[in-house]
Parts: structure tokens; C-alpha cells; sequence
């Protein structure tokens, strides 16, 4: 397993992994990166991780990570393009199962949008399947609508 040093993501690389974010095509208009990562940094229950080859080095993968108490979930797993197919994901995918154990959270979930298939054969790889449910949806609010 290919060896990172992770960390929680400090406030002056939020616009570094934003970027990241971006330039892996993870980000939508109707969801705003900042606010994602606002959210996620201001409680216990969610965190963003950033990924560094070495102690001081830049960064090279990040994830948003979470849970609701009852399953774990990843969000904007990224790893930068030029470090991609070199086991960055696999070795981050592993620090978010970390960060769900330690939490007490044994299942980890995670969703990929339709289209995104070739994914769908990396987390395959990992171990991950295809869940039996389905998954339902509804914009309580419209106004906030996007396409998915
Ligand atoms: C998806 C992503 C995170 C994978 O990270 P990565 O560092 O390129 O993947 P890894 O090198 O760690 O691959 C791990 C394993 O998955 C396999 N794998 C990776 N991409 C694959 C693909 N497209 N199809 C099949 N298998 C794949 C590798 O062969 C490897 O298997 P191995 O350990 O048996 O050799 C990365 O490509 C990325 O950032 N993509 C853009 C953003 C994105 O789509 N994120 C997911 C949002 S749901």
C-alpha cells in the first residue's frame, strides 16, 4: 500500500484543494466546494482530508469524509492528475476507513454519479459493490435545485 501522509485540511489549503476538486471534475454550480467544506470542518462528524507524498510536500489527493451515525460516507475523492493509477486513491480510500473505524463506523458508503462508470471499477477493486438499495431523493427546498 502506497504510503501518504494525511492530515484534517488546515484554512490556508482550502483554495489548493478546491482547485484539486476542480480539476478533477468533481464540483457542480449547485454545490458550492467552500460551503462543503465550512460544513464539514465545523463539526466532529465530518471532516476534509488532504494527502501529501511526504511530511511538507503538496498536496496530491483529498476527501471529504463523514458520518451520520449509522454509515460512513466520501465524498470529492480526488487525487491529482499527475499522481493518478499510482495507488494514491486506493492508499486514501484506506485513510477515510480509518477515519470511519475510529469514529466508530464500520460500513462505508458512497455515491457515484451515473456516467461515472469507469469509478465504479475502482472502488470495484477496492471491494466495494453495487448496494442493493436504491437511493431516493427530493429537493425540499426548489429553489437550491440542480440536476442531481
Ligand atoms: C478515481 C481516483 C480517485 C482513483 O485514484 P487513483 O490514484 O487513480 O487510483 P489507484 O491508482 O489508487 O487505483 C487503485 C486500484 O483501482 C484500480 N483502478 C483505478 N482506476 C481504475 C479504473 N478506471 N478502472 C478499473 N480499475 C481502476 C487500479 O488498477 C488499482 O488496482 P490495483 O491496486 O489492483 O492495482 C482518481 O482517478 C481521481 O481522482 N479521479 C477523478 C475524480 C473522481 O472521479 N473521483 C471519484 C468521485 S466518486
Amino acid at each position: 500500500m502506497k504510503k501518504l501522509v494525511v492530515s484534517d485540511l488546515a484554512e490556508d489549503e482550502i483554495e489548493t484543494v478546491v482547485s484539486l476538486w476542480q480539476e478533477c471534475g468533481l464540483t457542480r454550480p449547485w454545490n458550492n466546494p467552500y460551503n462543503d467544506i465550512a460544513f464539514a470542518r465545523s463539526n466532529d462528524n465530518s471532516a476534509v482530508l488532504v494527502a501529501r507524498l511526504e511530511e511538507g510536500g503538496p498536496i496530491v489527493a483529498s476527501t471529504m469524509v463523514g458520518h451520520d451515525g449509522h454509515r460512513g460516507w466520501t465524498y470529492y475523492l480526488s487525487v491529482s492528475p499527475e499522481h493518478q493509477s499510482a495507488g494514491l486513491g486506493k492508499a486514501m480510500m484506506k485513510a477515510v476507513e480509518d477515519w470511519h473505524l475510529a469514529k466508530g463506523i464500520w460500513k462505508s458508503q458512497l455515491m457515484v454519479r451515473t456516467g461515472n462508470e469507469k469509478v465504479i471499477s475502482f472502488y470495484e477493486s477496492l471491494g466495494y459493490n453495487i448496494s442493493a438499495t436504491q437511493l431516493l431523493e427530493r429537493w425540499i427546498d426548489p429553489s437550491k435545485r440542480g440536476d442531481s
